[in-house]
């Protein structure tokens, strides 16, 4: 902050605040200083000391002075002060162009007004009844309408959950144990599901999980349908749980085909197919993946954008299946449990629905696609320019940027040393250049409604400045 926006700051407070006179003292002080160059103020904004303070705290008291793994950055994370529309300003005053999104969740970027009013609004009422209310229900009632597959569903607090609770009412149906995932998906941290995250495959992904968890999944290699059909084959699956764009794979989508396949190796088999829609779900469109590629799932696991942005999650599906946690109907084995303090809690189901009305009314999708389409061909012809080793994948506006030799990146088994190096080289450099993508070693993003053309192709000769130091 300059040090003339700091006295005009005093000023307006002392005005706010009606105490006029220190800080309009102060400021004039301050002014009449400057003005007389009896006072230089070093203009210097590049420095980031109050974030490396504040990671020098954090490794104190945080695991690596972090809260989750993938906001790690070298050397150390910028902290953020405030989100306003597309951009995140971090404690120095510097302003991101945010392709991070919260994760994804912000389509309508930061802060938007209308959720932030209704938010506001809700407030007064208070923000965790922790019992039953109108709005769990008027939100369901807005999924259904909008993924007509939801029949019923329930909240949870977050994705991982939603994915826990699928896999858990999948067994209790179909009564087997068996369950499939495929390499490079990401479904949370839930011990069954947390396998063959990232390359090598058959690395454990964290210690302490659970073998008996780990035994009973299998993993599946992404968009090779028939690799998938003779590894299932003759196995009895409770189901196969698969995102229609893998996300934390750097945004790969599936092919309809893959999609279309899946669902008739699950009907053959008598598993059900569960599509974890925590990405997807009212970002391909109002009706997510599903709508998108033509293949209607049993399950479908839901978060992020549902929820406005706060912590969300939801497992939804067929009625016959998701009476199953109807314990009025079932009970003992039949019955699967859900439920937590959190569980649709109103804050972030009135910020869903603020979000999900918003994407009804206004042209969202289609801005937000158009943007997309702009900066794949942009990125694209940036790669022909610059003769670089790497592809965009992506689907409407998820992109994901694969530094890497291959000639089409169908799913991330060629993930290697080089393109995460390379990864991390780009990520720092737009960093540096105040352009925000999740995350460092594959790199990959998602355009909010609050995204401009301009800030789009600003983006996009970044990248292209990026990959000419390259080659
Ligand atoms: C596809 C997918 N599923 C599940 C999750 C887990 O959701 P959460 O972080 O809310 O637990 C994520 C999180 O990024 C995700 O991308």
């Amino acid at each position: 902050m300059s040090l003339e926006l700091l006295a005009n700051c005093l000023i307006d407070k002392s005005h706010l605040h009606e105490c006029l006179d220190v800080s309009a003292i102060l400021a004039n002080i301050i002014i009449t200083l400057l003005t007389s160059g009896e006072l230089v103020i070093s203009t210097e904004t590049s420095g980031t000391r109050q974030s490396e303070s504040l990671h020098e705290r954090a490794l104190r008291v945080l695991p690596a002075g972090i809260s989750y793994k993938i906001r790690y950055m070298e050397p150390y994370p910028f902290y953020v002060d405030s989100a306003l529309g597309s951009k995140v300003f971090d404690v120095e005053g510097r302003k991101y162009s945010d392709y991070w999104c919260t994760h994804f969740s912000m389509i309508l970027g930061h802060a938007h007004p209308k959720v932030k009013t209704a938010m506001a609004e809700q407030i007064e009422k208070g923000w965790n009844y922790g019992l039953s209310h109108e709005l769990e229900v008027r939100h369901a009632e807005l999924v259904n309408r909008c993924m007509p597959s939801v029949e019923m569903i329930r909240y949870t607090n977050s994705g991982s959950e939603g994915n826990m609770y699928a896999v858990r009412l999948a067994r209790t149906c179909t009564k087997r144990t068996l369950i499939a995932k495929f390499e490079g998906g990401w479904h949370g941290g839930y011990d069954a599901l947390h396998c063959a995250v990232k390359p090598p495959f058959n690395a454990p992904s964290s210690g302490g999980l659970d073998k008996h968890a780990m035994k009973d999944t299998l993993t599946l290699p992404y968009n090779d349908l028939e690799e998938t059909r003779r590894t299932i084959r003759r196995r009895r699956l409770a189901c196969i749980i698969v995102e229609p764009v893998l996300g934390g794979g750097g945004m790969i989508p599936a092919e309809r085909d893959f999609l279309a396949g899946l669902r008739e190796l699950c009907d053959e088999n008598g598993a059900l197919l569960i599509f974890d829609e925590v990405i997807t779900g009212f970002r391909l469109g109002m009706g997510g993946g599903q709508e998108y590629f033509g293949v209607k799932p049993d399950l479908t696991v839901l978060g992020k954008i549902i929820g406005g942005g706060l912590p969300i999650g939801a497992v939804g599906g067929r009625r016959d299946l998701m009476e199953h946690m109807d314990h009025t109907k079932y009970s003992s084995n039949e019955y699967c449990f859900q439920g937590g303090t959190g569980a649709a809690n109103i804050l972030t189901l009135i910020a869903g629905e603020a979000t999900i009305q918003t994407l009804m009314h206004e042209p969202v999708h289609e801005c937000v696609n158009k943007l997309g389409s702009r900066l794949f061909s942009q990125l694209n012809s940036s790669i022909d320019r610059s003769r670089s080793h790497a592809r965009i994948t992506g689907v409407g506006s998820l992109f994901g940027i694969h530094l890497t030799k291959q000639k089409s990146v169908r799913n991330i088994a060629g993930w290697s040393s080089e393109q995460q190096e390379r990864s991390k080289r780009l990520f720092r450099f737009l960093l540096k250049n105040e352009i925000l993508l999740l995350a460092i070693d594959l790199p990959h993003g998602a355009i909010s409604y609050a995204h401009s053309e301009d800030e789009v192709d600003a983006f996009a000769s970044r990248v292209e400045e990026y990959l000419k130091t390259e080659t």
